[in-house]
């Protein structure tokens, strides 16, 4: 019989069984330790950009079709993800065509980059425009279709962290978000608005946060996700922070701007979805003429529940 070599530690250990299990149930129990248990190295969220999805998302050679932001190989992550709980998407519908989806998530937010159409969920439907935003539950069918031209939605939600919980999409009436229309009219306006009133004059940027009769009282779209569309003036800088929430991005209104990640510059490219990775120190950046826009997405509510946001601001 081959002996098994007596490990030099408890770090060493694998993954002990019952010594004599009486049931099934106590024969499926496992044994680690605070020298094994605590070991694991998961890849970090990668600084990345996604700037070839929003090409192919628009170019009119593509079929109608998802495009995923897909960094779960970097991740290791088994299921698609853009970061660890979000997954951002491309929708292209050509002109008159239908795409169809049933999200297996809380909810979805869409940002119309070019085209006009129609949602249709249920006994609902909205005609949308480009710079419209809206927000739609999960788990159940909704139809996007395109008018006479080619339509192209920017698509974030957490279905990674319903798969990450192996958890199923919120049945009828249970989602925590019924369908909600943001216009561009209206965002403008919002903005024009927040724009109008004082405020402390370091803060170069503004954002615009999104919420709904339904998660009015967390000031979210959904109990986990945050949406907010920031703005940043020409030639500010926002200054230097952090957060425990990962950002994803959607590059609206950019020329000549960047973000730093960890002292790394990272150029925006026009409609590209760039990932702010958890707890990194960054700075985005407006050398450009005109007043910069993006669509942030983060996963915010989880950590405020946690009471682990972590923000603070960083000096140069
Ligand atoms: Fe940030």
């Amino acid at each position: 019989m081959a002996t098994m070599e007596r490990p030099k530690t408890m770090s060493d250990l694998p993954a002990q069984h019952a010594s004599s299990p009486a049931t099934k149930a106590e024969e499926r129990a496992r044994f680690f330790n605070s020298g094994n248990a605590f070991n694991i190295k998961l890849p970090d969220v990668p600084n990345a950009v996604f700037a070839d999805e929003p090409k192919r998302a628009l170019d009119p050679a593509t079929p109608t079709g998802f495009i995923n932001c897909d960094a779960s190989a970097q991740m290791q992550c088994a299921f698609a993800a853009t970061s660890p709980f979000l997954l951002a998407r491309y929708a292209r519908i050509n002109a008159g065509e239908q795409l169809s989806e049933t999200p297996k998530a809380s909810g979805v937010v869409h940002y119309v980059i070019e085209g006009t159409g129609t949602t249709q969920m249920g006994a609902e439907t909205i005609a949308w425009k480009p710079g419209d935003v809206f927000v739609a539950p999960g788990g159940i069918e909704m139809t996007h279709a395109a008018a006479d031209a080619a339509a192209v939605l920017w698509v974030c939600g957490n279905e990674p962290q319903l798969n990450f919980e192996n958890l199923e999409a919120p049945t009828e009436g249970n989602a925590p978000t019924n369908l909600v229309h943001y216009t561009q009219a209206e965002i403008d306006n919002q903005i024009d608005h927040i724009y109008s009133f004082p405020r402390d004059p370091k803060e170069p940027g503004l954002a615009l946060v999104f919420s709904s009769d339904k998660q009015q009282d967390g000031r979210n779209v959904l109990p986990t996700l945050t949406l907010a569309m920031n703005t940043l003036l020409a030639g500010a800088v926002q200054r230097p922070h952090r957060h425990n929430s990962v950002a994803v991005s959607l590059v609206i209104q950019g020329d000549k701007c960047f973000s730093k990640i960890d002292g790394v510059q990272k150029d925006w490219a026009p409609w590209a979805t760039t990932i702010t990775p958890p707890v990194s120190v960054h700075s985005h950046h407006n050398e450009g003429d005109e007043r910069a826009m993006f669509l942030i997405v983060q996963d915010g509510g989880l950590f405020y529940h946690a009471r682990a946001m972590g923000f603070e601001f960083v000096e140069d």
